[in-house]
């Protein structure tokens, strides 16, 4: 029997393949939060998408005028993100937004100060940090079970050429706000802060175009420390053969390292394993059926609950602009002279 007393009307405004896929199905399975209307000004993106009883808008206004709507999952390219979190506070409704929060710092601040006025919460939607191998490793992390940590490691990468989608809007500077990097580097950089329960204090990057003819970064690493001297290396690509192993997250400490592998995505499952320091031996960490459920779904969940509940969220939205202004003053011009951003 759900806990709460009534659940969260949601919107999602965009209605392509992470809203599709991932979050309205993620919705409509909490049970503290219910699917009230979908807006995509695109009308056949918006007949692609489940949603039961839902209704269908290609308005915005239309969509926030529903009196059933309290909160608003964005799912719309990067650089619609500010202006479309300002009408969502602007109608009272709380705020959920896909990664990256905006393609500049400004475009962040403005989402939060418009947030802030209108007294809705407001979060950035980093899914991973919701994963269950992932909240365990947290756990382990926590428990001490690591020993000292002295480095992180994540690759987190995929194959995506030009004509990937329709309207591929990921090549598009104007739209994405850069390419591989800005798109997959962020959620590696909350969840390392996550894991580690600590801050970058600095970061650097390089980016590549090496494979693919669009205008922005088809690959980068980035490379920084953490305020407790952790150091982290990210490594992110659109032009990694999906065929590969491409999806590892690794923490290296003292007593034993943790091995994360195909956690870091949209889906549930994947494996955890610690070596132990002495040894060698590899144990892995089971989950739970019951634990394993999509990361999409746990945070709508959390979301819902702290709205629900009167509670604020975990992080505070000053944090997700610190990361923006970390991975934008991080951003150098592409190898071959062209600025990405
Ligand atoms: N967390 C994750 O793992 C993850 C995965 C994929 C995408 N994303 C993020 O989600 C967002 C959407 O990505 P996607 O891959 O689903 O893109 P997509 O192109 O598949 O879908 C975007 C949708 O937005 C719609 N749209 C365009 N302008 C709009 C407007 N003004 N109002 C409402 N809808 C509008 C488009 O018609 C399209 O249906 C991006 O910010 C992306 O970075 C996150």
């Amino acid at each position: 029997m759900s806990s709460h007393p009534r659940r969260l009307g949601w919107a999602i405004v965009g209605c392509g393949w992470v809203a599709r896929d991932y979050v309205a199905p993620a919705i409509q399975a909490a049970d503290n939060a219910s699917l009230v209307a979908l807006c995509d000004p695109d009308a056949e993106m918006l007949m692609r998408i489940s949603g039961n009883e839902a209704l269908r808008y290609t308005a915005l206004a239309e969509a926030l005028a529903h009196p059933g709507v309290d909160a608003v999952y964005i799912a719309t390219p990067n650089h619609l993100h500010p202006a479309i979190t300002e009408a969502c506070a602007a109608a009272g409704k709380h705020v959920l937004c896909e990664k990256p929060m905006a393609i500049t710092p400004e475009g962040g601040e403005r989402m939060v100060e418009a947030c802030r006025r209108a007294g809705v919460h407001y979060a950035t939607a980093f899914d991973q940090r919701h994963h269950a191998i992932h909240r365990r490793l947290r756990t382990l992390v926590q428990e001490g079970m690591l020993g000292t940590i002295t480095q992180a490691r994540i690759h987190y990468a995929c194959w995506l050429p030009r004509d990937w989608a329709p309207h591929n809007w990921r090549v598009d500077p104007r739209q994405a706000g850069g390419g591989a990097m800005i798109d997959l580097a962020p959620h590696g950089l909350d969840l390392l802060e996550v894991l580690l329960q600590d801050e970058w204090s600095s970061l650097t990057a390089l980016l590549q175009r090496r494979v693919h003819d669009y205008p922005v970064d088809d690959g980068a690493v980035l490379m920084g420390q953490f305020r407790s001297g952790i150091l982290g290396i990210l490594q992110v690509a659109y032009n990694c053969p999906d065929a590969y192993p491409r999806r590892t997250l690794e923490l290296i400490g003292t007593k034993a390292r943790a091995l994360a592998y195909k956690s870091m995505g949209q889906t549930p499952g994947g494996t955890l394993t610690l070596t132990d320091a002495v040894t060698g031996e590899e144990t892995p960490v089971p989950l739970s059926p019951a634990e394993d459920r999509s990361p999409f779904l746990h945070q709508i969940e959390a979301f819902s609950a702290c709205v629900l509940e009167g509670r604020p969220q975990p992080f505070s939205p000053d944090r997700d602009i610190r990361l923006l202004r970390l991975l934008a003053q991080a951003t150098p011009p592409l190898q071959d002279g062209t600025p990405c951003r």
